[in-house]
């Protein structure tokens, strides 16, 4: 806290807080970590009871609603949902205007803020009822268009939503069928991704949720805003860790390798960080990464695909566990840490993980943007600075200078 009578000769206080580690921005009744006893609760249900016994659009309608849904209330909501799942075909040109070999989260950013010019009646984010349809056709849309940004990349044709299939097993099929061959999803791998899905789906006031409020503050369209919290959720500090996760387990590639990698992480010379590791509010077990890590089990017993990687990835978990510098610092394993992993046996490429990490978020980016509209004291988010520029200075004409 400085005295800001001091800076700038105003009476008052003023908080300099880089990466705003201490300094609420908001206050909202979504979501509650518990940093040091490792709990994630959406609406008050613990994020592992809601995996264990929901399915993904459950946990959507009680980040937007506050409760969990009767049966039908679910039915209806589902209803509602199954019934955006189409995107105009006009944002197929839209799709053929990218390079083949972009990367999914770049067409995200594009593709859902490109929504905007679709839906001109989303702008009246004054109006309640506008906002759920705005925010219904949100999620229904995220795992259609994040599969064509996957069959893009491949060079398929499109597949449309199935709307009797459940939420997971529609993108499955929508990213994994082609045309002229039966195509079957797996339901155990359709579950476990309704399971992912709900672990990701919001953790309070993450880098892309705060970015989502801040775009959302000055009253902007929510599929802009939504692709606002895209461009944020792909950096490799944040959604981008699972895929940046992987590559490092397959750099160290064998167990005995991991000494080597755990010294690299410690030598304060060296900018290496153990990928998926570490988070700013969980200073004690992530328990997502406890849910993921069963999960990844699981897929891997289903796929039958080999798990060199998942036992470099216990065997790394356990090293760091025991070692002083990662006890001190309070770093364990986070969400990204088996997620990509476990992404990978489901036959995901990299690239997509940040893609399924951006559709499970939008229900929560969603819910903190209608959280945010609906709050009476809601102003534009205008962060201070603390200048540390020139004086003023007198301006010279160029032809005088140097
Ligand atoms: N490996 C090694 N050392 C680390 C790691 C890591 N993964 N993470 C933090 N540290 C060390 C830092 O070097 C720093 O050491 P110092 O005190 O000697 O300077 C100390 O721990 C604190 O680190 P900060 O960066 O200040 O912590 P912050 O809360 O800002 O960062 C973050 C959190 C970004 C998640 C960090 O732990 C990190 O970079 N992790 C790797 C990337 C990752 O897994 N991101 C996913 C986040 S979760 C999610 O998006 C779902």
């Amino acid at each position: 806290v400085l005295d800001i009578g001091k800076l700038y000769g105003k009476a008052g206080v003023f908080t300099y807080d880089p990466g705003f580690s201490s300094t609420a921005s908001c206050e909202s009744k979504i979501t509650y970590v518990d940093g040091d006893a490792g709990a994630l609760l959406y609406r008050g249900y613990a994020v592992e009871d809601l995996v264990a016994r929901g399915d993904f659009l459950e946990t959507c309608y009680l980040l937007f609603y506050g409760d969990l849904p009767t049966a039908a209330q679910k039915r209806d909501f589902d209803y509602r949902v199954t019934r955006h799942t189409m995107v105009h075909e006009q944002m197929v040109r839209l799709y053929q205007g990218f390079r083949r070999d972009a990367h999914p989260m770049a067409v995200m950013v594009g593709s859902v803020g490109a929504l905007s010019a679709f839906y001109h009646d989303s702008i009246d984010v004054e109006d309640p009822h506008q906002r759920m349809v705005s925010s219904i056709r949100l999620i229904a849309k995220m795992p259609t268009m994040a599969a064509m940004a996957y069959k893009y990349t491949t060079g398929q044709t499109f597949v449309y939503p199935k709307n009797d299939l459940g939420y997971a097993a529609n993108f499955l099929r929508m990213c994994f069928a082609v045309p002229f061959e039966e195509y079957q999803v797996n339901p155990a791998l359709a579950r476990a991704l309704e399971k992912i899905l709900i672990l990701h789906a919001d953790n309070e006031q993450g880098a892309s949720s705060s970015t989502v409020r801040l775009a959302g503050s000055s009253g902007a369209n929510p599929f802009a805003c939504i692709a606002a919290g895209i461009a944020c959720l792909w950096g490799p500090a944040h959604g981008g860790a699972n895929e940046a996760a992987l590559r490092m387990l397959a750099d160290i590639g064998r167990p005995e390798r991991i000494p080597e990698f755990i010294a690299r992480a410690k030598d304060p010379e060296d900018p290496f960080r153990l990928m998926g590791f570490g988070h700013r509010v969980y200073k004690s077990y992530d328990p997502r990464a406890r849910v993921m890590r069963e999960i990844c089990r699981e897929v891997l017993a289903q796929t039958g695909v080999e798990d060199t990687l998942f036992q470099v990835a216990l065997e790394l978990e356990r090293a760091a566990g025991s070692d002083e510098y990662f006890i001190e610092k309070k770093l364990f394993p986070n969400l990204d840490f088996y997620s990509g992993l476990t992404l990978q046996a489901m036959g995901f490429p990299t690239a997509m993980f940040t893609a399924v990490f951006a559709m499970a978020r939008t229900a929560g980016w969603i819910a903190q943007w209608m959280e945010m509209l609906a709050d009476p004291g809601q102003k534009i988010g205008r962060p201070r600075q603390l200048y540390t520029g020139s004086p003023r200075r007198d301006y010279v004409p160029v032809t005088k200078r140097g």
